[in-house]
């Protein structure tokens, strides 16, 4: 890949072949460990200069809901699984209040490999990753992706939307249910928008036919 590319592209990249080509049922038969097997040692971006794991995902390959956030923090990056630190304990607790535990859900990330300094992965870093992401998707089929943050929302969809508007609101690609919300590391700082969270996952459980813990 060369040059630099910007959101405004890889939205129309996404709208044009992306998504809607990747997301078609894969005629192979194509399984995680295939997609996983493809990305040991991947030199596909810089980010796998400061990277200690490539992150790839953890959970049930059959999993109804899928979670997508942005990228691999610290600890993920030590630990080599996603939403293993303070948000992902968060996570796990909004997981469980719609009576499901995390081996039950599928939990991916945008980029697999650690950004430097925990910032935001690049148009260009997303572009490189996110077919690996989209397969992992069609591999999975989940009836609802449920997307974490600002990144995951505007990557993985192709738009550049705030996610203050859109959480809580579906969109839909190739069939596949989408629902934004906000990113937990988030709620971490600004406690008072959980409610929009348990809201957010309110459709969810009720989307999946699941009786919220609460
Ligand atoms: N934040 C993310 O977006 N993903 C992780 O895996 C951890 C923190």
């Amino acid at each position: 890949m060369s040059g630099t590319v910007s959101r405004r592209m890889l939205a129309a990249w996404l709208r044009e072949v992306g998504v809607d080509y990747v997301l078609r049922p894969s005629p192979r038969g194509e399984t995680l460990d295939d997609i996983r097997e493809e990305l040991t040692d991947c030199r596909r971006c810089p980010l796998c200069a400061g990277r200690t794991t490539v992150v790839f995902g953890v959970g049930n390959p059959r999993a109804r809901l899928m979670f997508v956030g942005e990228g691999p923090g610290s600890e993920e990056d030590r630990r080599g699984e996603p939403f293993v630190g303070a948000a992902g304990k968060r996570l796990d607790q909004w997981i469980a209040r719609i009576g499901l535990r995390r081996e039950d859900v599928y939990i991916a990330n945008i980029v697999k490999c650690r950004p430097p300094g925990n910032r935001a992965p690049t148009p260009d870093e997303a572009k490189v990753c996110l077919p690996y992401l989209l397969r992992q998707i069609r591999a999975i089929r989940p009836e609802i992706v449920c997307t974490l943050g600002v990144s995951a929302l505007n990557f993985l969809l192709g738009v550049e939307e705030k996610i203050t508007r859109e959480r809580g609101k579906w969109r839909e690609r190739d069939g596949v249910p989408v629902l934004p919300t906000y990113h937990p590391a988030f709620i971490l700082r600004n406690a008072a928008r959980e409610a929009e969270v348990f809201g957010d996952f309110d459709l969810l459980a009720s989307r999946l036919r699941l009786s919220p813990a609460k």
